[in-house]
């Protein structure tokens, strides 16, 4: 793709910046940021790809909320708007923080949606991130788009209304009452937030009336590159703890970033199609042999493992939720492969070693 448009809203994260290193050279990416400097300034962050140079990028600031001239022009007449913005939801899931992780997703979608409703030239795609965790945790059948689990609603009790609210109130009571706070049946209302999180995004975000946009909702799996979570797993097998998580049977779905940003271009150019696309690679493993493989490349010998109390207490320490390790997420994507995507990276080696070559020595070697 050429001499393309190309706007990332929150894209100075990890994902955001992969795209821009794919699309930048030879595509002119904005980058709406909260904390990026004038449009033709990058004073934000040293790590950020530069602006100028042999990249056609700037990067513009918004507050992820309000519709202002100054980020909303770059909109009209671009070729596609890719939504990455959101509060990272790797931090312990307090009141305050579950709000935030919301409402940067609902509130940074709503203006989006607004920006193209006011363009003369609306662009001809919206790419909005979702997750792959919207999907059941399941050990017995892979989800797709076509038939997929999705967290049910009675159980999970998306507050989307006050109805539905009154309702997830009543269960989170009963729960309490007949089986105590420390009840599965408590715990199991709280363990769905992250989905509950991805179905108020995607619902807002089919919400947004954009007519001559399409929109696709890419529920992306654990993306692996030179950043994200690779660096935590990469700690582990450093100090030798890079053993399976728990019982180590749940499923583990990722994907390469080179696939994301090869999956956004081939919806743009092939597509006429709009709707929910899993972004997964179609090879899913197992958290131990997730772990293996990345000890085998990494040339760990020894990986103790870690059990579920052991992780609780870690991911109280760091800060973090146990659910990001322990959920079984068993996702393909079917959608694309049906319409003819192939993935550069479908085994997970060849992803690890791509990765692991372009890293020093001590990312996951002590010595
Ligand atoms: N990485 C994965 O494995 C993965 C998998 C599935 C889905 N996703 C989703 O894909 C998106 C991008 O992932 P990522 O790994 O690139 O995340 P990331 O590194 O945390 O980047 C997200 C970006 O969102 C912006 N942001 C943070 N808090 C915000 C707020 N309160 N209001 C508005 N913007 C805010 C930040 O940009 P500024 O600080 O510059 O504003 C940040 O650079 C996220 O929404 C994530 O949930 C990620």
């Amino acid at each position: 793709m050429r001499n393309k448009k190309i706007i990332i809203a929150g894209g100075s994260g990890f994902i955001g910046q992969s795209l821009a290193n794919y699309f930048g050279k030879e595509n002119e990416v904005v980058i709406l940021g909260r904390q990026s400097g004038d449009r033709h300034k990058n004073s934000y962050h040293q790590k950020l790809l530069p602006a100028s140079g042999e990249y056609k990028l700037c990067y513009v600031k918004w507050n992820g909320r309000d519709v202002e001239e100054t980020w909303s022009k770059e909109i009209n007449g671009a070729d596609i708007v890719i939504n990455l913005a959101g509060k990272s939801v790797n931090c312990r899931y307090h009141k305050k923080q579950k709000k935030e992780i919301f409402d940067s997703r609902t509130y940074a979608t709503k203006a989006i949606g607004e920006a193209i409703r006011r363009a003369t030239q609306p662009p001809k795609l919206w790419v909005n991130a979702a997750s792959a965790t919207i999907y059941k945790d399941t050990h017995d059948l892979p989800n797709d788009e076509f038939t997929g689990k999705i967290s049910d609603w009675k159980k999970d009790n998306m507050p989307y209304n006050l109805i539905d609210h009154i309702r997830y109130r009543k269960n989170r009571l009963l729960a309490r009452l007949l089986h105590g706070r420390n009840s599965v049946s408590y715990k199991e209302l709280e363990l769905d937030f992250s989905v509950r999180v991805c179905k108020l995004w995607e619902k807002t975000f089919f919400d947004q009336a954009t007519p001559a946009t399409r929109k696709i909702a890419l529920r992306t799996a654990i993306t692996l590159g030179k950043g994200g979570v690779i660096t935590p797993y990469l700690n582990l097998c450093k100090f030798g703890l890079g053993g399976k998580h728990g019982n180590g049977q749940q499923m583990f779905s990722w994907v390469h970033e080179e696939d994301v940003a090869r999956m956004i271009e081939w919806l743009f150019e092939n597509g006429k199609t709009e709707g929910v696309y899993n972004c997964v690679a179609p090879n899913v493993v197992s958290n131990y042999s997730f772990l293996k493989t990345l000890r085998q490349v990494t040339g760990h010998r020894i990986g103790l493992p870690a059990s579920t109390w052991m992780l609780e207490a870690g991911a109280l320490m760091i800060g973090t939720e146990t659910e990001l390790m322990l959920k079984s997420r068993w996702v393909i994507p079917a959608r694309a492969l049906q319409e003819g995507f192939t993935f550069k990276y479908s085994l997970l080696k060849d992803a690890f070693e791509q990765i692991i070559a372009g890293l020093p020595r001590n990312k996951y070697h002590l010595f």
